[in-house]
């Protein structure tokens, strides 16, 4: 049998943490939220919650931020930095889901699992750029990472997830007793760009 040397593929960063719930509980009780008008889910008013009310977070959410970028991705310390936009809530009680979507403006998008359990609903990341292009549907044998269009993860509490913010993905709808919340968030990198090419003159700063 030959070897598939896989040349590209959408990263999804994962990372369990601790959280303080003595701290968290509180919070979660007194967050500002209404109800979607697509009636599947509840969200906060404050687009800022880590600048605000969840501040206390901020510091976990920017330490996966920067292992990521720097560790993994090996974008050059002394040149750029990653920086939290924007971050809300979403709350989901039984039956509440998110339908297929991808975030705008936005270069990595994550979500940190505040509150859920296993029946709490399963986070679906779809490939918007398969093989054929998504324009053909053929018959597998079963599933692998080359032939499948989705990814479930059902991530745990204290999980946090990054992945490119153009990344389509959904959330199942929640089967459990309890409320779910996590915090989502998008990010921007600043720093140079074009100006390590000899010939490129299109440079940019961020
Ligand atoms: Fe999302």
């Amino acid at each position: 049998m030959g070897d598939v040397y896989r040349a590209f593929s959408t990263p999804l960063y994962r990372r369990k943490n601790q959280l303080n719930k003595a701290e968290l509980n509180p919070a979660l009780g007194s967050l500002d939220m209404y109800r979607l008008k697509t009636d599947d889910g509840y969200t906060t008013k404050s687009p800022w919650v880590l600048e605000n009310e969840l501040k206390f977070l901020k510091p976990l959410v920017q330490e996966c931020l920067d292992d990521m970028i720097y560790n993994d991705w090996k974008f050059k310390k002394d040149l750029y930095k990653i920086e939290i936009q924007n971050s809300w809530v979403m709350k989901h009680t039984k039956g509440d889901q998110s339908g297929m979507h991808w975030h705008s403006n936005s270069l990595f998008s994550g979500i940190l699992y505040l509150q859920c359990d296993e029946k709490s609903g399963t986070l679906m990341f779809v490939n918007q750029d398969n093989w054929c292009g998504n324009v053909l549907d053929f018959e597998f044998e079963e599933d692998n990472p080359l032939n499948q269009d989705t990814v479930g993860l059902i991530p745990g509490e204290g999980e946090i997830l990054i992945f490119p913010s153009r990344t389509p993905h959904m959330v199942s709808p929640s089967m459990s007793e309890h409320s779910r919340y996590c915090l989502a968030f998008n990010t921007w990198i600043r720093g140079p760009l074009g100006k390590g090419h000899e010939h490129n003159n299109s440079q940019l700063d961020l």
